[in-house]
């Protein structure tokens, strides 16, 4: 119960490595304030939690969304130990030469404008309390290109280096700040992201699982609770001399895919095919 009487805010916690975080930290005694657009799923999470979590609407392209969030978890628990700057989505996918501003300015609102305003609205509620601590979900691809599109992995570069320089202008109030570098971990975001639905999603879902268990040396997919467990070890006192760094989570993906050093493992192709023989 590391996080008995604490406070957690939680974006884009109606899916994914958010869901699993909320639902993480209130195995710990957290108070969580979970915030999403999709407000039937996260009522869903909320009604589930034994009164742990609250539900509250909260669009992270906008910054007065974001400010009547963290004055919402303060009014209702009293202040912010925990601040998890999650929410996310695939962004443009144009290339450089086709994307136009509209599209630019749209994914850098949802990915790195998102993660300033969070830390700047919630740090008024968080001064002062102990072992306060700021999580930022970057990716591998603020690390390496060719991992995603061109303008989510600029705007999760800037997260990496916000997070720097956040945790040096918010040393002098004792508020640790760190990010997260995520490798391919199954979620709905690439679904979402790629707008695909129905019967088409199933087997999307089906390659995406084939693709993630074969992407990386350690020999399975990517989980939310893998990045839950490293939010928990970020917000906790176990962490208490680390801040402006990142602790990548991705099975070693950036060493190499796993067909490059198990030679018994199948390539990308022989899993998919694999995967549709099976069907
Ligand atoms: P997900 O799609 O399962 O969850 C994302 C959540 O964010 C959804 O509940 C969605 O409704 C919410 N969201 C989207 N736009 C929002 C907005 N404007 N305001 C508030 N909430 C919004 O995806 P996942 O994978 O859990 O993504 C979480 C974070 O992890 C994102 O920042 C993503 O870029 C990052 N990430 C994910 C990786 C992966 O392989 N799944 C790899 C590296 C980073």
């Amino acid at each position: 119960m590391r996080f008995a009487g604490k406070t957690a805010v939680v974006t884009g916690a109606a899916s994914g490595i958010g869901k699993a975080t909320a639902l993480r930290l209130a195995s710990e005694g957290a108070t969580v304030i979970a915030a999403d657009i999709d407000d039937e799923a996260g009522a869903e999470l909320a009604a589930t939690s034994n009164g742990k979590i609250h539900y509250k609407h909260c669009d992270v392209c906008s910054d007065s969304e974001i400010k009547a969030l963290m004055d919402f978890a303060a009014e209702k628990t009293g202040g912010i130990d925990v601040l998890f700057n999650n929410a996310g989505a695939g962004g443009a996918h144009e290339t450089i030469d086709e994307i136009d501003a509209s599209s630019w300015d749209r994914t850098m609102d949802l990915l790195l404008r998102s993660v300033a305003m969070g830390i700047r609205h919630a740090v008024p509620h968080m001064k002062g309390r102990a072992g306060a601590s700021i999580i930022n979900t970057a990716s591998v691809a603020a690390l390496s290109t060719g991992m995603a599109p061109t303008a989510y992995s600029v705007a999760k570069a800037g997260v990496l280096h916000l997070t720097k320089l956040a945790a040096g202008d918010l040393a002098k109030h004792a508020i640790r700040v760190n990010a997260i570098c995520p490798g391919f971990i199954n979620t709905n975001i690439f679904t979402a992201s790629l707008e695909i639905a129905g019967e088409k999603k199933d087997m999307a879902k089906g390659i995406i699982q084939a693709m993630s268990d074969h992407a990386q040396p350690i020999a399975r997919g990517g989980k939310p609770e893998d990045i839950a467990g490293t939010v928990a070890f970020l917000a906790s006192d176990d962490a208490a001399f680390i801040t402006g760094t990142h602790i990548l989570v991705d099975g070693g993906l950036l060493i190499g895919p796993r067909h490059s050093w198990d030679p018994e493992s199948p390539g990308l192709f022989d899993a998919i095919r694999a995967l549709a023989e099976s069907n």
